[in-house]
């Protein structure tokens, strides 16, 4: 009896110690995943990580990630292995794109309220009397049962909730639905501390540039927030291109695409430094006005001159770069940023300012110059009508080598069947003839 007894002790001990290993396993792959958040600023692509590795924790088939935005929870992230294998594009199913109403009475609801994880393992056994109940109605319009749920928390360290994560029906190593563990709810409360402290800083990050865009389009009605994320888009589509044609390394390139489409939106960013009235003004600028324009490239990187991080500077580079040409005909050329003044050792015979040519621009230069002036060609502006799209990428094809880069033409014709996806999208916003602008008591 003792022997039996003593046998059992033993037995509990080693269940008692595997469990506390697989839990240290466990928090040690929590570290690895949550050590490359803090790189990702876009949130979106940040969210898809967040929820891939929260699944791959729990080894669930499903799982969606709601924030909340104005008093609802709005689907922002989901994946679903079940229905990825059954339908051809889940994301056209109906209850895509839905918002709800922040209610105690819906599990994701409860949990965004009370900020507390909840575990459900069967939805069909849930007490009558509960605060909260499984709303069924996704799963009738996907015919996909949520079976066991787990919804937990993204809230930020003083406690504010941003949204929550739902993981959905966990697989057993047979691939059949298995329960959520105890240790479960644990080790995934703790990553999400993780995750929503790396989405808040994405948030802060988008909001700021957002900002950012959203007054340089005060000032020129054109020069729109759809414009920049049109260009970021398409600038990024062009790198991704060429990087893997180039065989850029995929740190590199990963790094570069996190940073490219934020700089990309800020190309235009001196704007708000030029006058209304030129910015606007339909028809052609004279000498005089040209040159004012011209001006917001170093008025856009000398915002940039003080700041060191590498987001800074690809953005200083995509800003001073952008509307300089293959063929060394475009500007600022070499100048001094701060004054504007040719660079002696790079100047011509008669001191005049000699444009940067070939790659002596900067790569992220040369990409946005492709994605601002196709964007342009293809879109009403202040001074012409929208090109059609034959035509515009007919223009770009034209200017392969003169004013472009023509191997980043190249990597441009390879993604053109984004480019009406692009602009549906992100169209601008109702055409609005300018209005007379009077500055300093005269009309212009
Ligand atoms: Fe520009
Ligand atoms: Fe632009």
């Amino acid at each position: 009896m003792s022997r039996i007894f003593f046998w059992g002790q033993f037995l509990e001990k080693m269940s008692l110690e595997n469990m506390a290993k697989n839990h240290v396993d466990r928090l040690n792959e929590v570290g690895r995943m949550v050590s490359n958040f803090n790189s990702v600023f876009d949130l979106a692509r940040l969210m898809e990580k967040i929820l891939t590795s929260a699944r791959t924790l729990t080894k669930c088939e499903a799982g969606t990630i709601y924030l909340l935005r104005g008093g609802k929870l709005v689907f922002a992230q989901s994946q679903n292995d079940y229905l990825d294998r059954i339908v051809d594009d889940p994301t056209g199913l109906p209850f895509f794109n839905r918002n709800m109403e922040v209610s105690r009475s819906t599990l994701s609801g409860y949990v965004a309220l009370e900020r507390k994880p909840l575990t459900i393992n069967d939805t069909s056994s849930i007490h009558p009397g509960a605060p909260y109940q499984h709303f069924t109605g996704f799963d009738n319009e996907s015919s996909y049962v949520c079976q066991a749920i787990m919804t937990l928390p993204l809230a930020t360290d003083d406690n504010e909730p941003l949204g929550v994560l739902q993981l959905i029906n966990p697989l057993g190593e047979d691939g059949l639905l298995t329960c959520f563990s105890e240790d479960d709810e644990r080790i995934l409360s703790f990553y999400c501390g993780f995750a929503a402290q790396a989405m808040e800083k994405s948030m802060t990050m988008n909001s700021a540039i957002s900002h950012n865009v959203e007054i340089i389009s005060s000032q020129d009605p054109l020069e729109t927030r759809a414009h920049a994320t049109r260009v970021a888009t398409l600038a990024t589509a062009i790198y991704r291109h060429w990087s893997s044609k180039r065989g850029v390394n995929e740190d590199k390139r990963l790094r570069v695409l996190n940073l490219l489409p934020f700089a990309a939106m800020l190309h235009d960013v001196g704007k708000i430094y030029v006058p209304k009235s030129v910015l606007t003004k339909p028809g052609r600028l004279d000498q005089r006005e040209r040159a004012i324009m011209e001006g917001h490239v170093l008025a856009g990187a000398r915002m940039y001159v003080d700041s060191f991080t590498p987001l800074d500077e690809i953005t200083r580079e995509v800003i001073l770069d952008h509307h300089e040409r293959w063929d060394g005909q475009g500007y600022p050329g070499w100048v001094d940023v701060a004054t504007g003044a040719p660079l002696p050792e790079k100047s011509g015979p008669d001191g005049r300012i000699m444009g940067k040519k070939g790659e002596e621009i900067s790569l992220y230069g040369r990409i946005v110059a492709v994605a601002d002036v196709y964007d342009a060609l293809s879109n009403r502006r202040a001074y012409k009508e929208a090109f059609d799209q034959t035509l515009a990428i007919q223009i770009m094809e034209q200017e392969s080598g003169r004013h472009f880069d023509p191997e980043v033409v190249e990597s441009f014709l390879a993604v053109k069947s984004i480019l009406n996806r692009i602009k549906n999208l992100y169209p601008d916003p109702p055409y609005e003839p300018p209005k007379p602008v009077f500055e300093s008591g005269q009309a212009d």
